[in-house]
């Protein structure tokens, strides 16, 4: 249940996001473009953080699975075999009153139109969520065809081709990450439910007694995945999807859901979808897409596990789990209010910030340049000049900078020589300094933000 507070958390989060230039309205100028989000310099940075992490952990890192870059337009034939051209639907009902358009499975028992508060709403009709689209210079049926509405379909129409040019056995999973476009009846809660937006998902092949072991065991590594973002396990839940909600085709499903402020909502959907889409499209096709075990000598349809994640839904949960604010000392030690993301560093969209203590002492200057050419070739790392330290330190804060260097006169060497070539390190979240040599700097900053 979410509350007034939460109400005002939220507010705060896409306040800062527009200042600080994670996430601005698409087309804004023109008065938007509903359900769609441009990603500013900082979003672009934690965005990409998120996604080089999720290829790390589910593909290079392991053995078993390897990528694909599939094109967001596919013959429309996929769509009719994947079930998406007729079933893809939401049921969508009009308010005769106010013409708002709505998600009947979203309305309150009363059906009462949210907007205006009638209840002269139309029956709810069935409303195709994909993007028609054609291809070519003439527009119409026999050159339309869909933007996809998840990159999956790739991943299955080149299971063959995959299979023999990676030369994997089974069990072993195919990775993508991509845009998707879904004409959401409603898109609502910031960038929550977007009409544009982008997976990460996986598709992991397996024999099929392997389905349901599999689908607890990516249950369990996807929980420790976003752990390892820094997102606390108490803030995720996981939902067994009930037997009326899940597809028919599908012999379990888990929601992992995060506690927002408006609620908890789905993260990601972990479903064992048996060999459906691959029996589909070896149907359609006529084109056999079938695993032959050297072992067994057995030829079959792999089943599949899904985990299937949001990148913008992640990216919004990383800001909403990292806004905090708590009281730190102004320049002159008084206590003011300081708004922190506390993002995993691993996450944060700048990794360290340099500055010179003073701007008009070029030997200073010089030396904090150096300093962020140093750290420059392995990580984000920002040059800041302007405006007192305290000041400096509470703008790094707001983005959810981890780590600040200050270069000062001790690092000229001009207080004591023992001193030179030290800096002062501030962490993020303590607020306390150290002097640390520059020759250990980037060994200390590098090994908490990889
Ligand atoms: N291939 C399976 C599939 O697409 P889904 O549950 O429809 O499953 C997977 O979508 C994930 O994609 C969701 O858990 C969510 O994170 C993200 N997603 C789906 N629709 C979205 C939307 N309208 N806006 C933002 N993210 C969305």
């Amino acid at each position: 249940m979410s509350t007034k507070a939460d109400a005002g958390r939220m507010e705060k989060i896409v306040s800062l996001c527009k200042r600080r230039g994670f996430i601005f309205q698409a087309s804004e100028i023109y008065g938007g473009l509903n359900g769609a989000w441009d990603y500013g310099p900082l979003g672009t940075e934690l965005k990409r953080n998120l996604k080089d992490y999720w290829w790390r952990a589910m593909v290079r890192d392991r053995d078993d699975v390897v990528g694909l870059d599939g094109a967001i337009l596919m013959n429309r034939a996929v769509w009719k075999a994947s079930g998406h051209e007729e079933t893809f639907t939401d049921p969508m009902v009009d308010c005769r009153t106010c013409k708002t358009r709505l998600r009947a499975d979203q309305l309150a028992e009363t059906r009462q139109c949210p907007v205006c508060g009638s209840k002269d709403l139309t029956e709810a009709r069935a409303f195709n969520l994909m993007f028609p689209t054609f291809v070519g210079a003439t527009a119409d049926e026999s050159s339309k065809t869909y933007l996809r509405p998840e990159t999956a379909q790739s991943i299955f129409v080149q299971f063959k081709n995959v299979l023999e040019v990676s030369r994997k056995k089974l069990p072993f999973g195919i990775a993508q990450i991509g845009k998707a476009f879904r004409n959401e009846i409603n898109p609502r809660n910031f960038t929550f439910r977007s009409r544009e937006f982008e997976q990460m998902e996986l598709e992991y092949f397996c024999r099929p007694e392997q389905g349901m072991p599999l689908l607890e065991y990516w249950k369990e590594e996807r929980l420790r995945f976003y752990e390892n973002i820094g997102i606390k396990r108490e803030r995720l839940h996981v939902k067994t999807v009930p037997d009326e909600e899940r597809a028919f085709y599908s012999k379990g499903t888990y929601d992992i859901e995060y506690e927002f402020p408006f609620g908890a909502q789905e993260l990601e959907g972990v479903a064992y979808r048996t060999d459906y889409d691959l029996r589909q499209h070896q149907n359609a096709s006529g084109k056999p897409l079938e695993y032959f075990d050297d072992e067994t000598k057995e030829r079959f349809l792999p089943h599949v596990v899904e985990p299937s994640a949001g990148v913008d839904r992640t990216v919004l949960a990383l800001i909403c789990e990292a806004y905090d604010e708590d009281s730190a000392p102004d320049d002159k030690g008084r206590m003011e209010t300081r708004t922190v993301l506390r993002f995993h560093p691993r996450m944060a969209p700048v990794k360290c910030a340099v500055f010179p203590l003073l701007k008009n002492k070029p030997a200073l200057v010089a030396k904090a340049r150096e300093v962020q050419q140093l750290l420059r070739p392995h990580m984000n790392v920002f040059y800041d000049e302007s405006g007192a330290i305290g000041r400096r330190y509470r703008r790094q804060d707001e983005i959810g900078t981890p780590f600040c260097v200050t270069v000062d006169f001790e690092t000229l060497g001009e207080k004591s020589e023992e001193l030179r070539d030290t800096v002062t390190l501030r962490e993020r979240d303590s607020m306390k300094q150290q002097r640390v040599n520059m020759a250990d700097l980037l060994r200390t900053v590098i090994t908490s933000v990889t």
